[in-house]
């Protein structure tokens, strides 16, 4: 039977990195996930109607072009067959507060069995937000860090309730990136 799973986790947390090692780790034993960015998707359409230069722009855009954004994403992704890793957010920090990155519409479309949330300590994001030149991060205390973290948990929840799905926890601390990439790996084996 196929999966379809939902990796999340507040920007810099480290989600990719992760993706990235458990997937290594997958491949040898010969078990395959097609892992797919929803903010690419996303980007790539943005860009071809020349809405924004920086992926990281589309967080400012106006509420509906998002939402159509994410539409148009989720209906690509649906069409994928076999085993899809999708990396992609909870919800996302906007200047008018946060937007579901999976609501209905989006849920709808994928129905995912699991969603992963990639967590660590706050001020460890904060750093790895800090220590990274190549992206234009939001600039935020631990404390705001803390909120989003919480507030994620918060919806993942209301997303198991539509789908039906389960919800997974990973920590991801410094220097223990081995342990949360073979815990990710047992959930997607
Ligand atoms: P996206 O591309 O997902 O942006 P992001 O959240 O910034 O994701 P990253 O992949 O850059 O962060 P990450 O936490 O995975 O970090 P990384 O592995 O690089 O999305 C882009 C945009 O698309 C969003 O801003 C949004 O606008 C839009 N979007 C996406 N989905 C959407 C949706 N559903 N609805 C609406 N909009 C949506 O790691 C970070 C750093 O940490 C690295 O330097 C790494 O080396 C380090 N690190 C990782 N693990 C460890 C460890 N264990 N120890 C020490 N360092 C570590």
């Amino acid at each position: 039977m196929t999966k379809k799973v939902i990796i999340t986790g507040v920007p810099g947390v480290g989600k990719t990195t992760v993706v990235n090692e458990a997937l290594k780790k997958l491949k040898e034993e010969g078990v395959e996930y097609q892992p797919i960015n929803f903010g690419t998707f996303m980007f790539e359409v943005a860009v071809t109607e020349g809405i924004v230069r920086d992926r990281d722009q589309m967080r400012t855009l106006d509420r509906p072009i998002q939402k159509r954004l994410q539409q148009l994403a989720a209906q690509a992704i649906a069409k994928i067959s076999g085993n899809v890793l999708i990396d992609t957010h909870a919800s996302v920090k906007t200047p008018r507060g946060y937007l579901a990155g999976l609501p209905e519409w989006v849920l709808r479309e994928i129905m995912p069995d699991i969603i992963i949330l990639v967590e660590t300590d706050d001020d460890q994001i904060l750093m790895r937000r800090l220590s990274d030149e190549t992206r234009m991060r939001d600039k935020e205390g631990s404390r705001s860090i803390a909120e989003h973290q919480q507030f994620n948990r918060s919806i993942a929840a209301a997303y198991a309730m539509v789908t039906g799905c389960t919800i997974k926890i990973i920590v991801n601390p410094d220097h223990l990136l081995e342990h949360a990439a073979s815990e990710m790996a047992d959930v997607l084996r």
